[in-house]
């Protein structure tokens, strides 16, 4: 169907899967003399959810903000579905937006504020039930429309935000860490709920986060971003398995960090053996990363499959946590920790032992340049 409008609408893009909805072009934000954002673009697609990810003040509000109107960006363009929004006021948007802080109307009921809205809006009374009720079945609080926001959990107001977010059925969906101040439990199912929610709206949404988790296994795509500017914008997949830099690789998932060498002849070293990697590889001084659960753990001799690496080191500490055994073994200066599932007749190494550690080719990460 989308391939359909799109045709009709512009024949020059029909190649194109999906179109890009939300569209940002050199934005950029500085605060007094701070250049909070540089310069940022990218394009969100039709009908995805995108995470933003990164550490705290990395400039993830920042740029929702920018997206939703609430601040002016200082240059740059934001467009949606071709249009220029960059200087139309919040109001004129066309956005949901739900926030960490619920910013529920205390005074008026969960039925009230979900309408609000609507009433802005100047839509039918009759309507305004209909899609109220509809709004509230939608994230199951059908039962408590009577309620003031203080006689509601956490939880509970954040399902409301959602539905007086989506009620209005704006073209796109902007959520700024809307589970953080919900406990673990909720949050595992709210992130369920929020994620099948825009699937079957198949709206556009942004979802603004710090928890790899969340952007991981909620979002289509994760833009990485790092002071104000992106470090790599990918699917979950590509940004786990192929990280650009350092920084996303140790940032999403766990990492090993060895510092090795690629010679000219493009043999790749670490402690003075040699490595196997997949791949073009930088000459000079590189990191060398690779996750903790695919490194295994070995007795000094023992067979390593072909296309695997062997790094041989002294086991400095070793912990049997039912599941898993975590150990510790130092090669050269640096030191690699292993995760691997415990079997009954596993047999842990003491302590000092020679040991080998062993991971495939393919999940070595290469970087150029020394340890940062
Ligand atoms: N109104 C403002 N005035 C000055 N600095 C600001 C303002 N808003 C945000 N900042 C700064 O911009 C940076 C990015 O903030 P923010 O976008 O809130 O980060 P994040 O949401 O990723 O934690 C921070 O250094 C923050 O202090
Ligand atoms: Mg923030």
């Amino acid at each position: 169907m989308m391939l359909e409008r799109n045709m009709t609408a512009s024949p020059s893009r029909t190649a194109k899967v999906a179109e890009d909805h939300l569209v940002l072009s050199e934005v950029g934000m500085t605060f007094g003399t701070a250049d909070v954002i540089p310069s940022l673009s990218l394009a969100v697609r039709r009908g995805e959810m995108v995470a933003f990810l990164g550490p705290s003040g990395c400039g993830k509000t920042t740029t929702l903000r920018m997206i939703a109107g609430l601040i002016a960006p200082s240059r740059g363009r934001i467009s949606v579905g071709w249009r220029d929004i960059t200087r139309l006021p919040v109001h004129e948007r066309d956005m949901g937006l739900v926030f960490q802080s619920y910013a529920l109307f205390p005074h008026m009921t969960v039925s009230q504020n979900v309408a609000f809205g609507l009433e802005m809006r100047g839509i039918a009374k009759r309507e305004i039930r209909v899609r109220v009720e509809t709004a509230l079945e939608m994230v199951q609080l059908g039962h408590l429309s009577d309620r003031k926001p203080r006689a509601l959990s956490g939880g509970q107001q954040q399902r409301v935000a959602l539905a007086r977010a989506l009620v209005v059925e704006p073209s796109i969906l902007l959520l700024d860490e809307p589970l953080s101040n919900l406990d673990a439990k909720l949050r595992d199912e709210m992130r369920v709920q929020i994620r099948s929610l825009q699937q079957q709206s198949g709206i556009t949404a942004v979802f603004v986060t710090h928890d790899q988790v969340e952007a991981l296994s909620m979002c289509d795509r994760i833009v990485v971003m790092r002071g104000g500017h992106i470090e790599q914008f990918g699917t979950p997949g590509e940004i786990y398995e192929h990280p650009a830099t350092p920084f996303v690789a140790s940032f999403v998932g766990r990492t090993n960090r060895l510092s090795g060498v690629v010679e000219p002849s493009g043999r790749l070293a670490a402690a003075g053996q040699g490595l196997l990697a997949e791949g073009a590889l930088p000459v000079g001084q590189v990191q060398i990363m690779m996750r903790p659960h695919r490194v295994a753990l070995l007795a000094a001799h023992e067979h390593v499959p072909p296309g695997h690496n062997a790094l041989r080191g002294r086991l400095t500490g070793i912990t049997f946590v039912g599941d898993l055994i975590q150990a510790n073994v130092r090669v050269g200066e640096d030191e690699i920790t292993v995760e691997q599932p415990t079997r009954r007749s596993t047999a842990l190494p003491l302590m000092g032992a020679e040991v080998t550690v062993s991971w495939e080719a393919g999940d070595t990460m290469v970087f150029a340049g020394g340890a940062t």
